[in-house]
């Protein structure tokens, strides 16, 4: 069995990291000076936070990083105690061949405001020794104290060409056999998110000889826009028995969740609104139905009963 990619493909030093170009920079500066403040790494999942924390480990504490670095995940089931019993242990000992450690503490935003406080007085016990890196998701989480005494690095989503590129460059090294347009639609469909990017990549992989379009609808589940945009002009004919009988197709063939269906739905009536094909008026009316649907399948109605009952709706107009 094979090792998953996103750790394959973890860049190891700061130079491979794709894009976060105005991070990148300053950190290097750090790793000149050979020192570095306390910092934040904010920003969505699977955007490099980890990465560049690891990378800047290695660069800046030689080839001892691995003793002289502590990660810890801050929302540890174990609890806070134990997060602060690892960096007291920690910080304890002597740096080992290198000028100070680092700890990395992830998800920091699931810390409650108490532990966030215990945090920051670990943090002003341990400054002449360690050097923290803390992240999260979301900065306003994370109480000013804390903020106050880290350099704050905000992390972007990546860009679709950004994806699309490191995705040509694992698709050549592993000699893979795809359609362009394939790796496109990862790129829209990850929205920003890599790590997501990489592991749509290797199911599709897994799944198929070829990777096409398809097998990316496959993988992530989500029906293609152009079949969920047939269903909705078939109904909107008045045709309902077609209508109906896509939109079992589609989720039974593709295995679509009756919640991706209604977002999807949503996406593509939204799309035929903007191109004049649905006039406002009646827009207006499908999302006040497709709201309502889109509540009841969260609450647990049957998905199926529900889509058809949405697709009647539309009928009308
Ligand atoms: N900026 C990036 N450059 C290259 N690879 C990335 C980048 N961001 C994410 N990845 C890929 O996604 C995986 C997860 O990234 P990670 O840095 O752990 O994300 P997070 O921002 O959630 O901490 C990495 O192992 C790597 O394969
Ligand atoms: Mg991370």
């Amino acid at each position: 069995m094979e090792g998953p990619w996103v750790e394959k493909y973890r860049p190891r030093t700061l130079d491979e990291i794709v894009g976060q170009g105005h991070i990148i920079s300053r950190l290097k500066r750090y790793v000149e000076q050979k020192s570095m403040p306390n910092l934040m790494f904010t920003g969505p999942a699977g955007v490099g936070k980890t990465t560049a924390a690891l990378a800047l480990a290695k660069e800046i504490l030689g080839e001892n990083w691995r003793q002289n670095f502590l990660e810890l995940n801050a929302s540890d089931a174990r609890g806070i105690d134990t997060v602060r019993t690892n960096i007291k242990n920690f910080c304890r000992l002597k740096p080992i061949g290198a000028p100070f450690r680092i700890i990395f503490l992830d998800e920091v935003d699931n810390m409650t405001r108490d532990a966030q406080h215990a945090l920051r007085r670990e943090m002003e016990m341990y400054t002449k020794t360690a050097a923290f890196i803390l992240s999260c998701n979301y900065s306003s989480r994370i109480i000013e104290p804390l903020q106050s005494r880290c350099a704050i690095f905000r992390f972007l989503p990546l860009k679709g060409h950004q994806i699309k590129e490191r995705l040509e460059y694992i698709a050549e090294k592993e000699e893979l056999d795809y359609e362009p347009t394939a790796l496109d639609i990862i790129a829209y469909l990850s929205e920003g998110d890599l790590r997501k990017a990489i592991n749509i990549l290797q199911a599709a992989a897994s799944l198929q000889e070829k990777i096409t379009e398809d097998t990316i609808y496959e993988v992530v589940s989500r029906a293609r826009p152009k079949d969920v945009r047939r269903m909705i002009k078939t109904a909107l004919k008045g045709d309902f028995m077609d209508a109906r009988n896509l939109l079992r197709e589609i989720m039974i063939l593709q295995g679509v969740s009756g919640e991706d269906m209604v977002d999807q739905i949503y996406q593509e009536v939204s799309r035929l609104a903007m191109e004049g094909v649905l006039e406002a008026e009646t827009y207006i009316k499908f999302i006040d139905s497709i709201g309502e649907y889109d509540f009841r399948i969260r609450e647990g109605a049957n998905p199926r009963i529900q889509l058809e009952a949405l697709l009647a709706t539309f009928l009308s107009e």
